[in-house]
């Protein structure tokens, strides 16, 4: 529990639902999203393991993405509660909760076409900082800065690229740098949206290569419906059908669950594979 980061609005969580909260990094507990008389995200509870490779998966309109909405802080729960790292931080914005190490990749247009990759990562670092550029030049820190820069580059294997002008990278070349320009803030999780969504095959799989050799104690969750990927990156996959937790086990049990079978082919019971065969 000393690791535990602190914020001033936020709250230990209580004894009884602590159970865990060292191996958990997220714990959603009874969360629930409404949209008038939808309920998007319906009393959802779930354990995310720390330096785990999670996947949430489920039918399209399942809510996965208001899921994500709710845990990034996009969206306030309607009702229930989102404790990352021990911490109760359902009242922090989205802003206050990437600080404290919970992050969800940038949409695209947190690029600058118009500028470099490593430009680009520069600027994330310095952002991440908090520290404005300065008027007068501070070489040891520019410095410090294009290592930081680098470093993450290199992380999503856009080494080659770094002078390339964004604009000119490929849609795969553009999510990877999204993703290094995450790494800038220093995650302890990062939730992808879709990431491999409108990428040839060749850039999925350049991509997944990307996420599998995230460092270990980066935890991810994966909303994908591109089952080879999911069954590729992930070691537990949690399923939502309309709003509802459906299922949540290893890829084994989700693979051989009715339920799963059911919302996904609208059919129970069959001697076909569900997602193909075990790898
Ligand atoms: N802003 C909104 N206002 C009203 N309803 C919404 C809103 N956003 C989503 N919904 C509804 O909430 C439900 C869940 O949507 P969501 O986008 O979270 O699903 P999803 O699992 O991410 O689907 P997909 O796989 O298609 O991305 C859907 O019925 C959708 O129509
Ligand atoms: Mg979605």
């Amino acid at each position: 529990m000393e690791t535990q980061v602190r914020h001033r609005k936020g709250h230990r969580m209580t004894s009884t639902s602590a159970a865990g909260a060292g191996d958990d990094i997220l714990v959603l507990e009874e969360l629930t999203l409404r949209y008038g008389a939808l309920a998007a995200v319906d009393h959802v509870s779930l354990r995310v393991r720390r330096g785990g490779r999670h996947a949430l998966i489920g039918p399209n309109g399942a809510g996965k993405s208001s899921l994500f909405s709710v845990v990034a802080g996009t969206q306030r729960a309607t009702e229930g509660t989102v404790f990352f790292d021990g911490q109760d931080v359902s009242g922090l914005t989205e802003v206050g909760r990437a600080r404290v190490g919970l992050v969800r990749t940038f949409q695209h247009s947190s690029l600058f076409l118009g500028m470099s990759v490593l430009d680009n990562a520069r600027l994330a670092v310095e952002r991440a900082e908090g520290s404005p550029k300065r008027p007068w030049p501070n070489p040891r820190r520019d410095r410090r800065i294009t290592e930081a820069a680098l470093r993450h580059i290199g992380s999503v294997g856009l080494t080659d690229r770094k002078e390339a002008l964004c604009g000119a990278l490929s849609h795969g070349e553009r999510r990877q740098l999204e993703v290094g320009l995450v790494l800038a803030c220093n995650p302890s999780l990062v939730l992808f949206d879709e990431p491999t969504a409108g990428m040839s095959a060749a850039e999925t799989e350049r991509f997944s290569e990307v996420v599998e050799s995230l460092p270990a104690e980066i935890t991810t969750v994966v909303v994908e419906h591109d089952l080879d990927v999911v069954f590729r990156l992930a070691d537990r996959i949690s399923v939502l059908s309309a709003g509802r937790l459906i299922a949540d086990g290893t890829p084994e049990e989700v693979r051989a669950d009715e339920a799963v079978r059911e919302a996904y082919l609208g059919k129970p019971r069959s001697e076909e594979p569900l997602f193909g065969t075990v790898a």
